[in-house]
């Protein structure tokens, strides 16, 4: 599979520090990634913000708009859903997804909303990708409404993910440092206290719990393919690179290997949620 023909700037090794893609890995990373990993999240995240129906909800980071579309189904008719996002290839894709959700353009730092617009501000799995995590935070709580929660989720760190954690030592060796960092980079806020830190200058009763997870790939070629293509590496590795991969993955990593060929491992995340204004 060759890279992205769609794109008009190659992206840096800063983009993705960010977690930025082009159009055709954040097409790959619906495709895929969503089914495999981030789509088993929505529903236990929306359960831990008690999103219901009727409320307004936004989701920071909503990428493709997976948990903005279970938000959507949720809230109802008589709710709103805004998905907001700096990836214009990730809105591109969460725009064919539902008519009914409000896609906006954006940061996580300077939120183009008023004080108390929404009752829920929920973010998975982005807050490592904000470039200013304290001024993100300090947005999200003014945009939540008197009443209102914040609940946001992460990656549980590397080392309860046994698969990225062999993943990540498996393109360390065979690609180089600056590849394995950006498939580490969802990693990063990856224990209690680092989420307890993330939401701590949001005053209010916090409440953070694990979620179990399980990262589930057709087989070891759709894996590789994935985390090569359908995030930031895509910009790092070429075609080459990526078939030597995939043929020591196929030795070295056949433990995550079922016996039809499927792949699967733990991926366990962290959720936090808070109430700013109840103090
Ligand atoms: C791993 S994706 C998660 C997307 C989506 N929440 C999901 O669960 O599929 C991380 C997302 O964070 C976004 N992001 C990066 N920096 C951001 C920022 N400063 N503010 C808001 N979102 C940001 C990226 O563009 C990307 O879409």
């Amino acid at each position: 599979m060759t890279n992205d023909s769609s794109r008009t700037t190659p992206l840096s090794t800063g983009d993705a520090a960010r977690g930025q893609v082009n159009t055709t890995a954040a097409e790959i990373y619906d495709e895929f990634f969503v089914p495999a990993l981030f789509g088993q999240f929505p529903e236990k995240v929306l359960d831990h913000a008690a999103a219901h129906d009727g409320v307004s909800v936004l989701d920071v980071g909503c990428g493709t708009g997976v948990l903005a579309a279970e938000a959507a189904r949720r809230v109802g008719k008589g709710g709103r859903v805004v998905g907001l996002d700096p990836n214009e290839g990730m809105l591109a894709v969460a725009r064919r997804r539902a008519d009914e959700i409000e896609w906006q353009g954006g940061v996580a730092e300077a939120l183009p909303f008023g004080d108390g617009s929404f009752d829920r501000v929920v973010s998975q799995f982005s807050a490592m990708f904000f470039v200013d995590a304290t001024a993100a935070m300090k947005e999200i709580a003014r945009v939540a409404a008197p009443g209102g929660a914040v609940t946001v989720a992460t990656w549980a760190e590397l080392e309860r993910s046994p698969g990225y954690d062999a993943m990540v030592r498996l393109v360390d060796d065979e690609l180089g440092s600056e590849a394995a960092d950006a498939l580490r980079a969802p990693f990063t806020i990856g224990t209690e206290s680092d989420i307890a830190a993330l939401v701590g200058s949001l005053d209010g009763p916090s409440r953070i719990d694990v979620l179990d997870g399980a990262a589930r790939f057709e087989s070891i070629e759709r894996w590789v393919h994935t985390d090569v293509r359908g995030w930031t590496l895509a910009d790092l590795i070429d075609d080459e690179a990526e078939t030597r991969l995939l043929d020591r993955a196929r030795r070295e990593l056949s433990s995550f290997v079922l016996a039809d060929g499927s792949v699967t491992f733990a991926a366990p995340a962290l959720v936090a949620t808070v109430s700013p204004h109840s103090c």
